[in-house]
């Protein structure tokens, strides 16, 4: 297999983030020849059309968008705010949607959220497929990740929960194949 390298984006910006535990655990299951880096969200400004007409695309939005084009694959881990996505990672892939060159055309996405509800981030992700599929990124459909009750689940930033950690092993081999499916 070829090298494959992944952009992993979480959801929150929160220090015991359970979405941030999610993409740690991600980076030690990495199938071999994966690598997977974690994108920092905190400085992006609030999109604005006038900051982008005036002053061009901030430089933390400029980064980002690089990232994502450079990656091989992008991983997001998603919270889940009132039925919905965060707003810092819906702000997150506004500015990487814009003009040039929008980062998540044909880039191949898996996602997976925890959350401290029993639906585990199902009315997120719903939310998140539609608004990437939108975007043309090329999802992983199977396995889908829902860490319910996730305050169970993370001990000191560490998810513990074996069923997860076999599902998310799952998921990060499944976008491999997919990867290089589409490569080929
Ligand atoms: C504004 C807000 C809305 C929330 N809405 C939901 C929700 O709709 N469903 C749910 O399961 N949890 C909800 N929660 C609880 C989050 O799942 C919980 O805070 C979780 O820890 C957030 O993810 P994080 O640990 O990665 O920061 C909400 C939390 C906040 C702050």
């Amino acid at each position: 297999m070829q090298p494959i390298s992944v952009l992993g984006i979480s959801g929150s910006l929160r220090k015991g983030s359970f979405n941030s535990a999610l993409l740690r655990a991600a980076q030690s299951l990495a199938p071999a020849g994966m690598t997977i880096s974690i994108a920092d969200i905190s400085k992006l400004p609030f999109y604005d059309g006038d900051i982008e007409a005036t002053t061009g695309i901030p430089a933390a939005a400029e980064e980002l968008r690089a990232r994502i084009r450079a990656a091989d694959a992008v991983l997001i881990a998603t919270p889940e705010y009132n039925a919905s996505v965060s707003a810092v990672l819906k702000n997150a892939i506004d500015w990487a949607s814009r003009p040039p060159h929008q980062a998540f055309a044909a880039k191949p996405v898996a996602m997976m959220g925890a959350s401290g509800g029993s639906l585990g981030t199902v009315r997120a992700q719903g939310h998140l497929r539609d608004i990437l599929t939108n975007l043309d990124a090329r999802m992983v459909s199977a396995p889908q990740v829902f860490v319910a009750a996730a305050h169970t689940k993370v001990e000191d930033g560490v998810l513990k929960d074996q069923p997860s950690l076999d599902f998310i092993r799952t998921l990060l081999e499944t976008l491999a194949a997919w990867v290089e499916k589409l490569r080929a």
